[in-house]
């Protein structure tokens, strides 16, 4: 009896030991806060991720920075550190400038058109296969945030005034080059300073969406919220090109399929969040809201355009928004 139950107990440590030993951690980190699309979509994922897997695989979630900037989580990913993100392409393009064509101003007319854009685009989708050799990272497709505004702390009628004004920007060439051709003064800080900076005059104004503009209060320190739909912002999910060659191809599978979805649904679900920011911003009676038009834009285009075409695919890319 007592040599049974000795048996049995190293069979169940064998057993935990062995399941212990199997069950992975992958971890993700992002920028955006907890309460944003994109970080309540991954934490959508993790629930999946261990569903699909039976708990092999678990996904822990580190919003708002806590693994480093952008550039930082990038650094970590091609060692293996981190596993995932769900990354701006702005900062993709500081590594592989042809993602830099995904800003050209005014690709697409508004969210809706940017979501089906970013879910069709073969020249988008090729530019995927670029990432595991230039940036050590596999991508699965594409999300964004809410098209680019103009949040001021001066007041502004349009873009014009804004010559000669310190704007925040991702960091990112193409739309420094947009805001250098604006003749702002285009000022890259990371989304994290943006609220202090906007509030102690570091910058005069900033490019925002409207999710972010509402929900991190940016609209509490404007003048003007200019709604100019100049550009896209988008995402992309990504993998440590160094833990993708390690699985399995079945669990492979599961991370491509679910990451798809995961993008697929930021799309949607973005579209349906900057449409009701709008309508919270424009029934806020403490916002003045100012709508422009592409037609104010035009020569910008033009110019950035002359700088970019060689850059990145910008004209399969207009051809593709064209066809829309
Ligand atoms: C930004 O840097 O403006 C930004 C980053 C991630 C999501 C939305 C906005």
């Amino acid at each position: 009896m007592k040599m049974l139950t000795a048996a049995t107990a190293c069979a169940v440590v064998a057993l935990s030991a062995g399941s212990a030993l199997a069950q992975t951690e992958l971890r993700l980190g992002l920028i955006t806060p907890p309460s944003h699309v994109w970080t309540l979509a991954a934490e959508r994922m993790g629930e999946r991720l261990a569903e699909a897997t039976d708990g092999r695989y678990t996904l822990s979630v580190f919003p708002a920075r806590q693994l480093g900037n952008e550039a930082e989580v990038l650094q970590q990913m091609q060692t293996g550190a981190v596993d995932l993100s769900i990354m701006t392409v702005a900062e993709i393009s500081n590594r592989v400038e042809e993602f830099g064509g995904l800003f050209a101003p005014f690709l697409v007319d508004d969210n809706a058109q940017a979501a089906e854009f970013l879910k069709t685009s073969a020249t988008a989708e090729e530019l995927l296969q670029l990432l595991p050799a230039q940036a050590g990272v596999v991508g699965f497709g594409y999300g964004m945030a809410g098209l680019r505004q103009i949040v001021s702390a001066v007041p502004i009628e349009s873009t014009a005034d804004l010559e000669g004004r310190k704007v925040r920007i991702t960091p990112s060439p193409a739309t420094r080059d947009f805001n250098t051709i604006l003749g702002t003064a285009p000022t890259p800080m990371p989304l994290p300073d943006v609220y202090d900076a906007l509030s102690n005059g570091q910058v005069d104004a900033i490019e925002m969406d409207l999710e972010l503009t509402v929900k991190l209060k940016y609209w509490e320190l404007s003048e003007t919220v200019m709604v100019s739909n100049q550009m896209m912002f988008p995402s992309i999910g990504i993998m440590s090109g160094r833990v993708w060659a390690g699985m399995d191809p079945a669990d492979r599978e599961i991370i491509a399929e679910l990451m798809g979805r995961t993008m697929d649904e930021i799309l949607d679900e973005t579209v349906a969040i900057e449409e009701e920011m709008l309508g919270v911003l424009r029934e806020n009676e403490e916002v003045n809201l100012v709508e422009v038009g592409s037609e104010f834009y035009a020569d910008a285009i033009a110019e950035w355009e002359a700088i970019w075409t060689d850059k990145a695919p910008v004209a399969s890319l207009r051809a593709e928004a064209g066809a829309l």
